[in-house]
């Protein structure tokens, strides 16, 4: 399939409406985005990114008043959220439309539901009209794209268009709250906080990471009861070796084959084959998985990781360090 490079939402739109897929982006990281109440456009989606037909799609509605094209039920904790975070990088789990097709979904009576801020990503919903399926645009297992050269490395020839534009801005997705519940759980950490998502519904737990690690080794009982079965899908691995360490320290290993990235640190530049240091968490956060990518490219044998400090969007940054890191 020749894949289109577009640079207009309209486009975008119309390719949408008649059954294609496009990649475009968000505020979080790029999306790869299909009609979510067409079932043939919904296959063609999981084609494209090789995933797993377990793992649930979300699916992005251009603003409020819309979440009830995917949704049967808006809870009274949803609507909360979504009032104080959305548009934005938030997902709220909810019971599911029946217009949404049971592919999107995995099969689960529940659906994801997202209202991007951004710009292009706004656009694109609002003239296309109709709820639009968009996971990550990026092969399953990979790290997400945060560029459209990212992008079009993974998905070039497999999808029908790529938007060209850098504007993505947290680099990490978004925040996932099941709303289901009476009290709403938070199945992924991401760029709205713990303490944002608490200052609103001061009750909403979160899903610890130790039980998602473990999880991936264990029973159908636990995976029913995480209930985000993309959850336990290996995430974001590279193929070097990641090390997670809290201060660099001389006597590791280092040379043209390794690679660092963190905030402040004594690990000097012209140690490493690739060297990334970065002024604060945020920027930290939105260049992550370009990095990631980068030491692929380099084919780089050892990746130090300086984990992301637990404050703001560094807790989001740590779960999805500690999945690069796992083996
Ligand atoms: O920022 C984002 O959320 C990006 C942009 C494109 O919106 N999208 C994204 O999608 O990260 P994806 O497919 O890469 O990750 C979706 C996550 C998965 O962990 C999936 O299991 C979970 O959301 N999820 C989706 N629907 C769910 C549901 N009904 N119940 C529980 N978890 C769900
Ligand atoms: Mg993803």
């Amino acid at each position: 399939m020749k894949t289109l490079q577009i640079r207009s939402p309209q486009e975008a739109a119309e390719i949408i409406r008649h059954g294609g897929v496009v990649a475009f982006p968000t505020e979080t990281v790029f999306g790869l985005g299909a009609d979510a109440t067409n079932p043939e456009a919904i296959r063609r989606l999981f084609v494209a990114k090789g995933r797993p037909s377990d793992n649930p799609l979300i699916v992005h509605v251009s603003e409020r008043g819309k979440c009830r094209q995917a949704a049967s039920i808006v809870t009274r904790h949803a609507e909360a959220l979504l009032q104080a975070f959305s548009p934005g990088p938030l997902t709220v789990v909810l019971p599911k439309q029946s217009t949404i097709d049971d592919s999107v979904t995995a099969g689960l009576q529940t659906v994801g539901i997202r209202i991007p801020r951004h710009e292009v990503a706004a656009e694109i919903l609002r003239l296309a009209d109709v709820p639009v399926a968009a996971p990550s645009a990026n092969l399953s297992g990979r790290p997400s794209g945060t560029t459209w050269r990212s992008v079009w490395e993974d998905l070039a020839d497999r999808v029908d268009a790529v938007y060209c534009e850098d504007s993505t801005c947290f680099g990490i997705e978004s925040t996932v709250v099941d709303c289901t519940r009476d009290v709403p759980m938070v199945l992924r950490p991401g760029a709205v906080s713990l303490a944002q998502i608490r200052s609103v519904v001061p009750n909403a737990e979160a899903l610890q990471m130790t039980h998602v690690a473990s999880a991936s080794q264990a029973s159908c009982d636990q995976l029913s009861e995480i209930n985000s079965p993309g959850l336990l899908h290996p995430h974001y691995q590279p193929q070097a070796k990641v090390r997670l360490i809290d201060y660099w320290s001389q006597g590791l290993a280092s040379g043209a084959k390794t690679a660092y990235c963190g905030l402040e640190s004594d690990a000097v530049e012209a140690d490493f084959g690739l060297y990334r240091r970065y002024k604060n968490v945020e920027a930290y956060a939105a260049d992550f998985y370009e990095f990631l990518r980068e030491v692929d490219r380099r084919s780089i044998d050892m990746v130090y990781v300086q984990i992301a400090p637990e404050q703001g969007i560094g807790t989001a940054l740590r779960d999805r360090q500690r999945r690069a890191a796992m083996d």
